[in-house]
């Protein structure tokens, strides 16, 4: 039987949805709109269109974004200068600074200006760290997607086989930690693995996002293994694609996301919603400091 399709357009509107409500109740009760801040270096067509997808995206759930786009060649320090600004800015809840940047910017520098409260992509030292020790406060937003994805279909994850094609700081390596904290057997390979379809054979759950067209084809997958398809390739055609062989993968898996309609539109609102949760939390401590600031601190 065929592989079903995991409607990552469905999954994604539903949690707009609900998260349009919570970012409604907390401006009722707060008068907090959430606020999120955009910063692109550079020309990347890529990056472009997927900033614009993510600026559209915070209005539909009531979150007010502003863009930053710089030339190419910005320096470091105006980068971080700007990072900064936002920073102390009590307006944004969120800050994201679109990757890849122009080569001569030391990005380990420009993610570790972002304060680590509003680091809604999840990709500051502080937030990486909590990842590992399974304490995240924002967990990056593709695999973060890929979990709700994995949940709301239901499929069960401690104890099976999980296997990871791909091993970026973005996707990969954040993924796997994420499937170890849910107790399943991880495996990651890369660009250097030997044989990898002796990996994805024993694969339950293959998340692939190596970002290489027809990597993965029908008899590379174990029969009804769930696969998750992260990669976004576009052919010289124009036709978008993922990493799979979507017609040969579907007829071994028993649950495949698509491309376009999987993991993309749930990257988006794993942002949104890590941007409200920024805004509530940045509200709680609003009320919460001056107490704290009266009776808990020693006076001066
Ligand atoms: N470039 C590709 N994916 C991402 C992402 O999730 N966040 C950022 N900031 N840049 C990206």
């Amino acid at each position: 039987m065929p592989a079903s399709i995991i409607d990552g357009q469905a999954v994604a509107a539903a949690m707009r949805e609900q998260y349009r409500l919570r970012s409604a109740a907390l401006f009722e009760q707060t008068g907090t709109t959430p606020g999120l801040a955009v910063i692109m270096a550079g020309d990347d067509p890529a990056s472009r269109i997927y900033v614009s997808k993510k600026i559209q995206a915070c209005a539909s759930v009531g979150i007010a974004s502003r863009k930053f786009l710089f030339p190419a060649d910005v320096t470091q320090a105006e980068l971080i200068r700007q990072i900064e600004d936002l920073s102390a800015d009590p307006g944004i809840h969120g800050i994201l600074v679109q990757l890849p940047l122009p080569k001569h910017l030391d990005i380990k520098a420009v993610l570790g200006a972002i304060d680590r409260d509003k680091d809604v992509d999840g990709f500051h030292l502080y937030n990486v760290g909590g990842l590992v020790i399974g304490e995240t406060v924002f967990p990056p937003c593709t695999p973060y997607g890929v979990m709700h994805l994995l949940d709301h279909v239901g499929v069960e994850i401690a104890g099976r086989n999980a296997v990871v094609v791909g091993a970026s700081n973005i996707v990969g390596k954040p993924m796997a930690l994420m499937l170890m904290q849910r107790e399943a057997t991880v495996s990651v390979c890369h660009a250097r693995t030997r044989d990898l379809a002796q990996f994805t054979i024993l694969a339950d759950i293959l998340i692939v996002a190596a970002g290489c067209p027809n990597l993965i084809v029908g008899p590379m997958v174990k029969s009804g293994a769930v696969v998750i398809d992260v990669g976004i390739n576009r052919l010289p055609g124009g036709k978008l694609v993922g990493d799979c062989d979507f017609d040969s993968v579907a007829k071994r898996a028993s649950l495949i996301s698509p491309v376009p309609g999987g993991v993309g539109p749930m990257t988006v609102t794993m942002l949104l919603v890590n941007t409200i949760a920024a805004a509530e939390r940045a509200a709680a401590r609003r009320t919460a400091a001056p107490s704290l600031r009266s009776a808990d601190l020693p006076a001066v």
